[in-house]
Protein backbone atom coordinates (compact mmCIF):
# COMPACT_ATOMS: atom_id res chain seq x y z
CA UNK A 1 0.00 0.00 0.00
CA UNK A 2 1.53 3.39 -1.05
CA UNK A 3 2.07 5.55 2.34
CA UNK A 4 0.29 8.47 2.36
CA UNK A 5 2.89 11.53 2.67
CA UNK A 6 1.59 14.58 4.84
CA UNK A 7 3.93 17.54 4.38
CA UNK A 8 4.88 20.12 6.45
CA UNK A 9 7.17 22.95 5.67
CA UNK A 10 8.85 24.90 8.23
CA UNK A 11 11.56 28.08 7.77
CA UNK A 12 13.12 27.67 10.98
CA UNK A 13 13.63 24.34 13.03
CA UNK A 14 16.37 23.37 15.43
CA UNK A 15 15.89 19.80 13.73
CA UNK A 16 13.65 17.94 11.70
CA UNK A 17 14.41 14.73 12.79
CA UNK A 18 13.36 16.30 16.28
CA UNK A 19 10.34 18.10 14.68
CA UNK A 20 9.50 14.39 14.09
CA UNK A 21 9.96 13.14 17.11
CA UNK A 22 8.38 15.82 19.06
CA UNK A 23 5.08 15.01 16.63
CA UNK A 24 5.67 11.42 16.72
CA UNK A 25 5.39 11.43 20.64
CA UNK A 26 2.30 13.39 20.85
CA UNK A 27 0.95 10.54 18.14
CA UNK A 28 1.55 11.96 14.84
CA UNK A 29 1.03 9.40 12.02
CA UNK A 30 3.43 7.51 9.62
CA UNK A 31 3.90 9.67 6.39
CA UNK A 32 4.32 12.79 8.52
CA UNK A 33 7.42 15.08 6.30
CA UNK A 34 9.17 18.02 8.14
CA UNK A 35 11.21 20.02 5.66
CA UNK A 36 12.75 23.17 6.87
CA UNK A 37 14.72 25.61 5.07
CA UNK A 38 16.75 26.02 7.80
CA UNK A 39 18.09 24.32 10.68
CA UNK A 40 20.15 25.53 13.91
CA UNK A 41 20.82 22.03 15.13
CA UNK A 42 20.96 19.78 12.70
CA UNK A 43 22.20 16.07 13.63
CA UNK A 44 24.65 14.28 11.61
CA UNK A 45 25.45 10.69 12.38
CA UNK A 46 28.08 10.08 15.39
CA UNK A 47 26.76 12.69 17.15
CA UNK A 48 28.24 15.51 14.78
CA UNK A 49 26.25 18.54 13.31
CA UNK A 50 24.90 18.85 9.96
CA UNK A 51 24.88 22.33 8.26
CA UNK A 52 22.22 22.97 6.16
CA UNK A 53 23.70 26.00 3.98
CA UNK A 54 21.67 27.83 1.14
CA UNK A 55 18.64 26.00 -0.57
CA UNK A 56 19.93 22.65 0.86
CA UNK A 57 17.25 20.05 1.58
CA UNK A 58 16.42 19.20 4.76
CA UNK A 59 13.84 16.74 5.49
CA UNK A 60 12.45 14.51 7.70
CA UNK A 61 10.02 11.14 7.54
CA UNK A 62 8.07 9.31 9.83
CA UNK A 63 7.34 5.37 9.56
CA UNK A 64 5.64 3.46 11.89
CA UNK A 65 6.86 -0.13 10.60
CA UNK A 66 5.45 -3.35 12.27
CA UNK A 67 9.03 -4.61 12.40
CA UNK A 68 11.60 -5.51 15.36
CA UNK A 69 13.86 -2.49 16.73
CA UNK A 70 16.79 -4.97 15.71
CA UNK A 71 15.53 -4.85 11.70
CA UNK A 72 15.37 -0.86 12.04
CA UNK A 73 19.05 -0.50 10.17
CA UNK A 74 17.54 -1.79 7.57
CA UNK A 75 15.94 1.16 6.84
CA UNK A 76 17.91 3.22 6.65
CA UNK A 77 19.67 1.17 4.04
CA UNK A 78 16.07 0.93 2.02
CA UNK A 79 16.31 5.21 2.46
CA UNK A 80 19.57 5.02 1.05
CA UNK A 81 18.84 2.72 -2.09
CA UNK A 82 15.70 5.43 -2.45
CA UNK A 83 17.59 7.99 -2.44
CA UNK A 84 20.23 6.41 -4.93
CA UNK A 85 17.43 5.48 -7.82
CA UNK A 86 16.00 9.26 -7.19
CA UNK A 87 19.30 10.78 -8.23
CA UNK A 88 20.74 8.55 -10.71
CA UNK A 89 18.51 10.06 -13.75
CA UNK A 90 20.34 13.14 -12.96
CA UNK A 91 23.77 12.02 -11.64
CA UNK A 92 24.44 8.08 -13.66
CA UNK A 93 27.95 7.93 -11.44
CA UNK A 94 26.36 9.18 -7.88
CA UNK A 95 26.87 5.89 -5.19
CA UNK A 96 27.10 5.12 -1.88
CA UNK A 97 29.23 4.39 0.56
CA UNK A 98 28.54 2.13 3.57
CA UNK A 99 27.02 3.08 5.78
CA UNK A 100 25.19 5.40 4.61
CA UNK A 101 26.67 8.18 2.59
CA UNK A 102 25.59 8.51 -1.27
CA UNK A 103 28.58 10.50 -2.92
CA UNK A 104 29.75 11.75 -5.98
CA UNK A 105 33.24 11.31 -7.13
CA UNK A 106 34.33 10.24 -3.46
CA UNK A 107 32.62 13.60 -2.15
CA UNK A 108 29.30 13.54 0.01
CA UNK A 109 26.12 14.99 -1.50
CA UNK A 110 23.26 13.22 1.01
CA UNK A 111 23.21 12.29 4.69
CA UNK A 112 21.16 10.19 6.59
CA UNK A 113 20.54 9.80 9.75
CA UNK A 114 17.57 7.50 11.17
CA UNK A 115 16.37 7.70 14.87
CA UNK A 116 13.70 5.44 16.75
CA UNK A 117 11.56 5.59 19.68
CA UNK A 118 9.34 2.66 21.02
CA UNK A 119 7.66 1.98 24.61
CA UNK A 120 9.13 -1.10 25.78
CA UNK A 121 9.17 -2.53 22.05
CA UNK A 122 5.91 -1.33 21.17
CA UNK A 123 4.71 1.90 19.38
CA UNK A 124 7.71 2.01 17.34
CA UNK A 125 8.10 5.48 15.71
CA UNK A 126 11.04 5.79 13.23
CA UNK A 127 12.27 8.90 11.70
CA UNK A 128 14.31 8.92 8.54
CA UNK A 129 16.32 12.02 8.62
CA UNK A 130 17.73 12.99 4.81
CA UNK A 131 20.02 16.20 4.12
CA UNK A 132 20.57 16.76 0.40
CA UNK A 133 23.28 19.50 -0.87
CA UNK A 134 21.01 20.52 -3.82
CA UNK A 135 22.83 23.49 -4.60
CA UNK A 136 26.97 24.87 -4.10
CA UNK A 137 26.91 27.35 -1.05
CA UNK A 138 27.25 30.81 -2.27
CA UNK A 139 30.38 31.03 -0.30
CA UNK A 140 31.50 27.79 -0.61
CA UNK A 141 32.02 24.93 1.80
CA UNK A 142 32.89 25.62 5.12
CA UNK A 143 37.20 25.20 5.69
CA UNK A 144 36.37 22.90 8.67
CA UNK A 145 34.04 20.62 7.30
CA UNK A 146 34.78 16.98 8.14
CA UNK A 147 34.26 15.20 4.79
CA UNK A 148 34.75 16.90 1.36
CA UNK A 149 31.20 17.80 0.12
CA UNK A 150 29.51 18.58 -3.17
CA UNK A 151 26.15 19.32 -4.85
CA UNK A 152 23.99 18.14 -6.97
CA UNK A 153 23.72 20.62 -9.75
CA UNK A 154 27.65 20.83 -10.46
CA UNK A 155 27.37 17.49 -11.42
CA UNK A 156 24.11 17.90 -13.98
CA UNK A 157 22.82 20.18 -16.53
CA UNK A 158 19.11 19.65 -15.75
CA UNK A 159 18.10 22.41 -13.43
CA UNK A 160 17.03 20.81 -10.05
CA UNK A 161 14.31 21.63 -7.98
CA UNK A 162 14.70 20.71 -4.13
CA UNK A 163 10.85 20.51 -4.20
CA UNK A 164 10.41 17.93 -7.28
CA UNK A 165 13.57 16.03 -5.42
CA UNK A 166 11.63 15.90 -2.51
CA UNK A 167 8.48 14.20 -4.42
CA UNK A 168 10.79 11.98 -6.55
CA UNK A 169 12.73 10.60 -3.15
CA UNK A 170 8.79 10.25 -1.54
CA UNK A 171 7.59 8.13 -4.62
CA UNK A 172 10.89 5.77 -4.52
CA UNK A 173 10.64 5.28 -0.69
CA UNK A 174 6.62 4.62 -0.89
CA UNK A 175 7.72 1.89 -3.32
CA UNK A 176 10.94 0.54 -1.41
CA UNK A 177 8.54 -0.17 1.26
CA UNK A 178 6.19 -1.79 -0.64
CA UNK A 179 8.92 -4.04 -1.80
CA UNK A 180 10.06 -4.96 1.50
CA UNK A 181 6.91 -5.70 3.15
CA UNK A 182 6.05 -7.97 0.37
CA UNK A 183 10.07 -9.45 -1.14
CA UNK A 184 11.66 -8.71 2.83
CA UNK A 185 15.50 -7.21 2.85
CA UNK A 186 16.98 -9.11 0.29
CA UNK A 187 16.13 -7.43 -2.91
CA UNK A 188 16.88 -3.72 -0.60
CA UNK A 189 20.20 -5.59 0.17
CA UNK A 190 20.91 -6.44 -3.66
CA UNK A 191 20.20 -3.13 -4.64
CA UNK A 192 22.43 -1.33 -1.99
CA UNK A 193 25.33 -3.87 -2.63
CA UNK A 194 25.15 -2.69 -6.66
CA UNK A 195 24.96 0.87 -6.08
CA UNK A 196 27.54 0.64 -3.55
CA UNK A 197 30.93 2.29 -4.48
CA UNK A 198 33.29 -0.49 -2.61
CA UNK A 199 31.69 -3.75 -3.25
CA UNK A 200 34.13 -6.35 -3.87
CA UNK A 201 37.44 -3.42 -3.31
CA UNK A 202 40.43 -3.49 -0.62
CA UNK A 203 39.03 -0.40 1.83
CA UNK A 204 40.34 1.01 5.07
CA UNK A 205 37.71 1.57 7.71
CA UNK A 206 38.29 3.44 10.56
CA UNK A 207 36.77 2.03 13.73
CA UNK A 208 36.98 5.40 16.21
CA UNK A 209 40.28 3.49 17.48
CA UNK A 210 42.33 3.04 14.41
CA UNK A 211 41.86 1.30 11.06
CA UNK A 212 41.04 -2.39 9.82
CA UNK A 213 42.04 -2.88 6.16
CA UNK A 214 40.40 -5.71 4.22
CA UNK A 215 38.29 -6.19 1.23
CA UNK A 216 34.39 -5.62 1.63
CA UNK A 217 32.57 -8.47 0.53
CA UNK A 218 29.02 -8.20 1.32
CA UNK A 219 26.55 -6.56 3.48
CA UNK A 220 25.13 -8.44 6.50
CA UNK A 221 21.10 -8.89 6.72
CA UNK A 222 21.81 -6.18 9.95
CA UNK A 223 23.73 -3.96 8.07
CA UNK A 224 26.99 -4.31 8.94
CA UNK A 225 29.43 -4.73 6.57
CA UNK A 226 31.30 -7.66 5.92
CA UNK A 227 35.19 -7.23 5.66
CA UNK A 228 37.47 -10.13 4.88
CA UNK A 229 40.84 -9.92 6.56
CA UNK A 230 43.48 -11.83 6.64
CA UNK A 231 41.56 -14.76 5.36
CA UNK A 232 38.87 -14.05 7.71
CA UNK A 233 35.52 -12.66 7.38
CA UNK A 234 34.85 -9.69 10.27
CA UNK A 235 31.71 -7.60 10.98
CA UNK A 236 32.15 -3.84 11.06
CA UNK A 237 28.82 -2.37 12.97
CA UNK A 238 30.33 1.16 12.89
CA UNK A 239 33.07 3.24 11.57
CA UNK A 240 34.04 5.07 8.12
CA UNK A 241 35.42 3.34 5.39
CA UNK A 242 37.64 4.86 2.41
CA UNK A 243 38.24 3.20 -0.62
CA UNK A 244 42.14 2.00 -1.07
CA UNK A 245 44.29 3.57 -3.64
C1 LIG B 1 25.18 12.25 8.33
O1 LIG B 1 25.91 12.57 9.28
O2 LIG B 1 25.64 11.83 7.27
C2 LIG B 1 23.68 12.34 8.46
C3 LIG B 1 23.18 13.73 8.23
C4 LIG B 1 21.67 13.84 8.29
C5 LIG B 1 21.20 15.27 8.19
C6 LIG B 1 19.71 15.38 8.09
S1 LIG B 1 19.21 17.02 7.64
C7 LIG B 1 17.56 16.59 7.96
C8 LIG B 1 17.55 15.72 9.19
N1 LIG B 1 17.47 16.53 10.38
C9 LIG B 1 18.59 16.45 11.13
O3 LIG B 1 18.78 17.05 12.20
N2 LIG B 1 19.45 15.61 10.55
C10 LIG B 1 18.91 15.03 9.33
Amino acid sequence: MPVLFDIQTFDLLDSTNQEVLRQAEAGAKQGLVVVAKQQTAGKGRLGRSWLTLDDALAFSVLLRPQIPTRQVSELSLLTAVALHQCLQPYIPDIGLKWPNDVLIHGKKVCGILTEMRSRSGHDLAVVLGIGINVFAPAHGWPSDILQPATDLQSHTSQPLKPATILASFLAELSDWLDIYAEQGFAPIRQAWWRAHIASGKPVKVYDGQGYIQGLAVGLASDGALRLLVNGEEQRIIAGDVTLND
